[in-house]
């Protein structure tokens, strides 16, 4: 394949945050227990993640002690805040010093807009099962997340008046832009939808993968066709329209297969009960190697499609059975690696 892309992801947030914890259990094969042997992470962890085979991320997991953040904008602001693709940026649902929480954010959103202003902003505010119990509405997530999104909106403001003043034009793409942000926990499929979502954005020819898929959907009688990276079982791309589309904006297909009124957190769900599966897998020195099931009137088959994916087919017309989709994987398999 073509020479790797490399992209920095930014790991940033206070310190007890999750940062580290999120790191190891989408990439590390941690359970969420595990992670509470984990020790603070001292100035900057940095690792590599081979990704699908061409995409290379490199993650910085950013220490978030304060001592850590404040070197970060001043003496290594040029070394952290170059050339970043994403941030990431952790807060903790439960703590109880937001405004000082929400400075610091402000801060680094300011040096990364300096420093990169092209990089995607991903804000997860986590812990969340710790916050579920007393508020289930999450009316605190909704005030936090829009304490964040307003901290946005003012630095994109003051830089473009900044600009503006002294007769220079911030370039295009460089302007800052919306910020997405999620609810998270270490303990359930959220943390999955979350980096999921971030590293879908990496991916190169997402919309052509998209349309091969939805050709294969289309090709084998399936309801939808999902492709999963083997090591962290995130979600690549599924067929048909983009994923989180509003159910009322699927495409025909979708909405004659009934896929809408399927669970929102298939993708997610699926990811975290095949890692927790192949965790208990590795413990008996057996290796998973995929699963196929018919009942009511569905067919489903997950197998591997390269070398660093899984593909998910789903069929429910009553016709198909799974010895089919297999087949027709078989005979697809070339055309995708
Ligand atoms: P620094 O390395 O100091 O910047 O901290 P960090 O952000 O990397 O925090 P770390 O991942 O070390 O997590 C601190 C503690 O929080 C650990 O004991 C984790 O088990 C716990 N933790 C992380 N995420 C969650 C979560 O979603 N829910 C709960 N209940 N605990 C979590």
């Amino acid at each position: 394949s073509a020479a790797a892309r490399r992209s920095k992801l930014l790991l940033m947030g206070k310190s007890g945050s999750g940062k580290t914890s999120m790191r190891s259990v989408i990439f590390s094969n941690y359970s969420a227990k595990d992670t509470r042997r984990l020790g603070a992470t001292i100035d900057v962890d940095q690792s590599t993640v081979r990704f699908l085979g061409s995409l290379v991320l490199n993650l910085w997991d950013c220490g978030g002690q304060n001592a850590f953040v404040d070197n970060y904008l001043t003496a290594q602001q040029s070394t952290i805040f170059a050339n970043v693709a994403v941030l990431i940026y952790v807060f903790d649902i439960t703590s109880t010093e937001w405004e000082a929480d929400l400075k610091y954010f402000d801060e680094i959103l300011t040096a990364l807009r300096e420093n990169s202003g092209d990089a995607g902003v991903w804000v997860l505010i986590n812990k969340m099962d710790l916050a579920d119990k007393e508020d289930p509405a999450r009316k605190k997530y909704e005030e936090r997340k829009a304490d964040v999104i307003a901290v946005e909106e003012r630095i994109r403001r003051e830089r473009k008046e900044k600009a503006e003043k002294s007769g220079k034009k911030i370039p295009e793409g460089e302007e800052g832009g919306s910020i997405r942000c999620f609810a998270t926990s270490i303990w359930d499929e959220s943390l999955y939808k979350a980096w999921s979502s971030i590293v879908h954005t990496l991916i190169p020819n997402i919309g052509l993968i998209t349309s091969h898929l939805t050709f294969l959907r289309d090709l084998c009688l399936a309801a939808e066709v999902v492709v999963f990276e083997t090591e962290t079982f995130l979600v690549i791309a599924k067929s048909g329209t983009p994923l989180d589309t509003d159910p009322s904006e699927l495409d025909v297909a979708e909405t004659e297969s009934g896929i809408g009124k399927l669970d929102r957190q298939r993708f997610e769900k699926i990811s975290e009960i095949v890692k927790g599966f192949r965790k208990t897998c590795q413990r008996t020195g057996e290796q998973w190697l995929g699963f196929e099931s018919t009942f009511d009137q569905c067919s489903v088959i997950v197998e591997p499609m390269t070398r660093n994916s899984f593909v998910l087919v789903v069929s429910n017309d009553s016709r198909i059975e799974t010895a089919m989709l297999q087949y027709n994987l078989n005979m697809a398999r070339n055309h995708f690696s």
